[in-house]
């Protein structure tokens, strides 16, 4: 074991926020924080890992208005899809919890009143951009506009995604409201701030000192240093809304926390509600903190949680590691759970593959120094080529084997020169791969493990003990006896990251479950019996693959190698409309019922856009309808046509915006050029579905990179990114 072993270590994974259900690129950071612990405790360090979810703020707010709940009821219901989700991936935190504990208010409220008595606490006038339209103080996330420090274009309130600067929303340039687009105007209120300037002194001896012992990644080094390098400036930890930890402070009893604020304290309280001793952790001299997150995150577990941390003056231990992740994109682009579009925790559940193999997967595509992409050819190769041809084929022919033709015991090795450099490799491979985990480099690890298995079945190939058995009795049996350990070794060196196969290795090799120190080592000696062989990993055919994209692929993954000789969107009849007027539906809250003028006719369409426009906004707009869908009734109210607009992800649920074409009359033709209309009579709405149509950077939308138009115009729609989905 090394030195930096022998220390207490705690081991946290971000706590995802609560609002949603976490995808494959979210469970990276889990996985891998997992991953490292079960590394940890195999080697026999007293490691503690804490996870939970981060409850607090906007993000949770604003779900709760989507789905007509109370902020509390969106944590309830969201918190056990988490924690069923993690408990299905095999992640054995030691602490599970949630930043809305009663723990966490304490802690949070203590360590505040700490900052506060030592002078690292300051009123501020802030003024804080409202969004006129939306009629409310809009969370830093919740603007977007040009990076002050960069440049980039898309830059978020809070912080850039691209230079990673930490940033207030006043300060972007051509600031909009990402709900609605509108400018956001600013409004004055009184907040409290952390007073980073007079904390800079200690906190930036603190990181020039960390960042080399707790050897930092370049990413984190970067994303601090341009930080400090900017200035600390002072940074609110309040905030204008309900749903969050009250501020203990007279006059301030109306505001709650910043969820940045009360998030990182949250995995002390976490702790503190599962272990009486917790303290022994965040307080420990002997304690080393190891944390994992997306590289979204990493200043504030560099700069604003320390700050907080150290402020306090109680001796709270501080970040010593940090592994931060990139982003798992998938077939190319975003996880998007409202266009179906991606893996989400829940629907690797329902494929029916083992959690160890996504386990796999995730390690061995970590997206450690750039972002990688999820493709199901990719990930059927692995699990074809790596999983089942390489580790199983390999652990699988050699307990046959045994089973076979030495009655299922282990027979004698009586190694020769080529055995023992075998041996010797594997015992290098050992080497390297305990210096790799612990170094927190698990992609890489795993790389070494599977090479492992690889050396094995080459050693195999070469010696051919199916002939061997026959006419070199003894090269035979050594062969196998050195296959059985080394599969005792790799029932060792995979368990941290596919425990549930580690369990099935030891149950065939009829071992109990062993530790780091146990590698290397002959344990399977002559004359030890073993169990049946059976399989540890399933082919993925071509006929799932195929099957899951169209479960998961959205439109996009779906229409891709089906050859379709007509252009889809000729079946379409699609017209300006002119909303004449607007009711509520009176059964479905969600729904609003329209009249249309289609220039010579008028028509009724139910819609479900209610919470993105107003009836003002909505009467006397022209928008676009396909008028040649087959009736359907929407909740008892018959609905003859649909309108089109725009939607793309936004922080919680979706970002709307209808189709319109002003300049045009009701009634107008809406084409593509050069495609030939052939309207069905009643189309279907999963054959409108196939028909995919974007938005692109101008505020137009286009079929297959053509543009929508009527004889007067192009269509256009406001307000909305490029690439939006439209149906
Ligand atoms: O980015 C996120 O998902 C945040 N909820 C992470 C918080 S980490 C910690 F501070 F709790
Ligand atoms: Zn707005």
């Amino acid at each position: 074991m090394s030195e930096k072993t022998k220390k207490k270590i705690l081991v946290t994974s971000a706590l995802p926020y609560v609002n949603n259900v976490p995808h494959l690129g979210n469970m990276v950071c889990v996985i891998s924080a997992d991953v490292y612990t079960r590394f940890l405790k195999s080697l026999g360090v007293d490691v503690i890992s804490v996870l939970g979810t981060d409850e607090h703020g906007t993000t949770t707010e604003t779900k709760a208005l989507e789905e007509g709940l109370t902020p509390k009821e969106v944590c309830e219901k969201y918190f056990k899809i988490h924690k069923k989700i993690y408990e299905w991936f095999e992640s054995s935190f030691d602490c599970f919890g949630r930043t809305s504990s009663k723990e966490n208010l304490e802690i949070t409220q203590d360590i505040f009143k700490k900052l506060n008595k030592n002078g690292f606490i300051r009123k501020d006038i802030l003024e804080q951009a409202y969004c006129p339209k939306c009629k409310k103080f809009l969370a830093d996330r919740f603007v977007e506009g040009v990076c002050p420090k960069c440049g980039y274009k898309d830059a978020r309130g809070d912080q850039c995604e691209n230079c990673g600067a930490l940033l207030n929303a006043t300060e972007l340039v051509d600031a909009r409201c990402k709900i609605c687009g509108t400018k956001p105007i600013t409004k004055e209120s009184e907040h409290l701030f952390i007073d980073l300037p007079k904390l800079a002194p200690m906190l930036e001896k603190w990181i020039n000192k960390q960042a080399v012992k707790g050897r930092w990644s370049q990413n984190a080094k970067t994303m601090t240093e341009a930080w400090l390098r900017d200035g600390l400036k002072q940074r609110c930890i309040t905030r204008d809304l309900k749903w969050g930890i009250q501020v203990p402070l007279k006059g301030f009893e109306k505001k709650v926390f910043y969820s940045w604020f009360d998030a990182p304290i949250g995995y002390i309280a976490i702790t503190k509600e599962c272990r009486k001793d917790w303290k022994k952790y965040w307080f420990g001299k002997d304690v080393k903190l190891v944390q994992f997150m997306g590289k979204d995150n990493i200043p504030f577990h560099t700069v604003l949680f320390p700050a907080s941390l150290i402020g306090t003056k109680e001796g709270y231990i501080l970040l010593d590691r940090i592994s931060s992740n990139e982003y798992i994109n998938y077939e190319g682009g975003q996880f998007s759970k409202s266009r179906n579009l991606g893996v989400f925790g829940d629907d690797a559940i329902k494929t029916g593959i083992k959690a160890d193999v996504w386990r796999y997967y995730v390690m061995v595509n970590r997206p450690e120094k750039a972002d990688t992409d999820f493709s199901w050819e990719d990930f059927q190769s692995k699990i074809n080529n790596e999983l089942v041809a390489n580790l199983g084929n390999f652990i699988n022919r050699t307990v046959s084997f045994i089973n076979q033709f030495y009655k299922s015991e282990v027979p004698e090795a009586k190694p020769d020169k080529k055995d023992e450099k075998l041996i010797r490799e594997i015992k290098d491979e050992i080497k390297k791969i305990t210096e790799l985990l612990d170094d927190v480099q698990l992609k890489e690890a795993l790389k070494h493990i599977m090479h492992i298995s690889r050396l094995g079945n080459q050693y195999f190939q070469e010696t051919e003990p199916w002939k061997a058995v026959k006419e070199n009795k003894k090269k035979a049996e050594t062969c196998l006896a050195v296959c059985a350990n080394i599969t005792k070794d790799l029932s060792i060196l995979i368990r941290p990251y596919m425990p549930e196969t580690s369990s099935e290795i030891c149950k065939q090799l009829n071992i109990k479950e062993l530790g780091w120190k146990e590698l290397g080592k002959v344990l399977l000696n002559k004359g030890h019996k073993i169990n049946k062989a059976e399989l540890l990993f399933n082919k993925l055919e071509d006929k799932d693959v195929k099957k899951f994209k169209k479960e998961f692929g959205g439109k996009k993954v779906e229409e891709k190698g089906d050859e379709n000789p007509k252009e889809p969107f000729s079946k379409l009849d699609l017209r300006v409309a002119k909303i004449i007027s607007v009711k509520d539906h009176p059964d479905a809250d969600k729904l609003i019922v329209i009249k249309i003028n289609l220039g010579k006719k008028e028509r009724q369409i139910v819609a479900g856009i209610k919470k993105h426009y107003s009836k003002e906004e909505l009467e006397g707009r022209n928008i676009i309808v396909v008028t040649n869908l087959k009736p359907a009734k929407l909740r008892g109210i018959e609905s003859n046509g649909m309108l089109l607009a725009a939607a793309e992800p936004a922080e919680n649920g979706e970002n709307v915006r209808l189709l319109s074409a002003e300049k045009s009359s009701p009634g107008d033709d809406v084409f593509v050029e050069g495609i030939k209309k052939e309207p069905e009579k009643e189309l279907g709405f999963e054959e409108f579905k196939e028909i995919e149509m974007k938005t692109d950077s101008k505020g137009h939308v286009l079929y297959n990179g053509r543009p929508l138009k009527t004889k007067k115009q192009k269509i256009t729609v406001e307000g909305i990114k490029e690439n939006a989905i439209v149906r």
